[in-house]
């Protein structure tokens, strides 16, 4: 469906619902699209206009409430591609040179700041690199940001993250003792999964930050991260308590991998909360014999 003036209010929140807008965030239209220096002050961001006549008529007149919205237009639009970026081995190769380079933590955070290879970037509003301790034992991966965490540039902030937290401290560890980072830097419209091309050149990155970090305990939060960290197919359910070995060319020594439930899932699922209390119990009885 491509938006027109003469569609209704409700057809016109349709379509920002089916092209992935959950939630407002600011009060004027960005153009994420634009070329730098194409037309910029053509495509500068403008006010909504309010409806004339909403007083007189009232919401329920549909004929004129659609007036008073833009459609954004803009965010249908095809991206304009640069130079190279229409290969997506072009864009992977860029993302292992870049993430390579990076002998920092700090380091690999510019590099990411200033890759354009993702298309989810053109999207979000804040990268979302980590949270936690660089030098801590434990590093966990998510599959990426959602709403809350594209807002705080933090990765699990949001319900998830807080039953992420409460699991955490039943075992004596909080974010100044673990790692925390996704599978993708910025949150995917509307929470879609990530699709393999946007993976594809985030994981070098992550690898890298695996890498500099260099934990003891790897763990992967759900389906995603396990099948991309583990290299497994099976599901969480089947990978759960098991550990495998996480290596890289980088690595001195291979890492002790592991995979748990996704804490959104466990919120939909509480019945398997008490398999993750005891993965986490056993995943602090392995900390400890460190
Ligand atoms: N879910 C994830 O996988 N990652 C986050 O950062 C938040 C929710």
């Amino acid at each position: 469906m491509v938006p027109t003036n003469s569609m209704t209010a409700f057809e016109v929140l349709r379509w920002y619902v089916e092209a992935g807008v959950d939630e407002t965030i600011a009060g004027h239209p960005v153009n994420r699209f634009r070329p730098v220096g194409e037309n910029a002050a053509e495509s500068m961001p403008q006010p909504l206009s309010a409806p004339k006549d909403l007083s007189d008529k009232g919401f329920s007149d549909q004929a004129t409430a659609p007036a008073a919205f833009v459609p954004p237009v803009s965010i249908v639009k095809a991206p304009v591609l640069g130079p190279g970026e229409g290969s997506a081995n072009g864009e992977v190769t860029t993302a292992v040179h870049l993430a390579q380079a990076a002998e920092t933590v700090d380091g690999l955070r510019r590099a990411l700041e200033n890759f354009d290879g993702c298309g989810l970037k053109k999207t979000a509003t804040n990268l979302v690199f980590l949270d936690g301790n660089p030098e801590a034992q434990v590093m966990l991966i998510g599959e990426g940001p959602g709403a809350d965490e594209d807002r705080q540039g933090l990765p699990f902030v949001g319900p998830s993250g807080k039953l992420l937290d409460k699991m955490m401290a039943s075992v004596g560890l909080d974010r100044t003792k673990v790692l925390i980072s996704n599978t993708v830097f910025w949150r995917p419209p509307g929470n879609r999964t990530p699709t393999t091309q946007e993976t594809a050149v985030c994981m070098p990155f992550v690898e890298r930050l695996i890498e500099l970090v260099d934990p003891k305990i790897l763990i992967a939060l759900g389906g995603p991260a396990a099948k991309l960290l583990l290299a497994q197919t099976a599901g969480v359910g089947r990978l759960r308590g098991k550990w495998f070995p996480y290596s890289t060319p980088g690595l001195s020594c291979p890492i002790d991998a592991t995979a748990l439930f996704h804490p959104a899932y466990l919120l939909r699922s509480p019945g398997q909360k008490r398999d993750t209390w005891k993965d986490w119990r056993a995943i602090k009885g392995k900390l400890d014999a460190l």
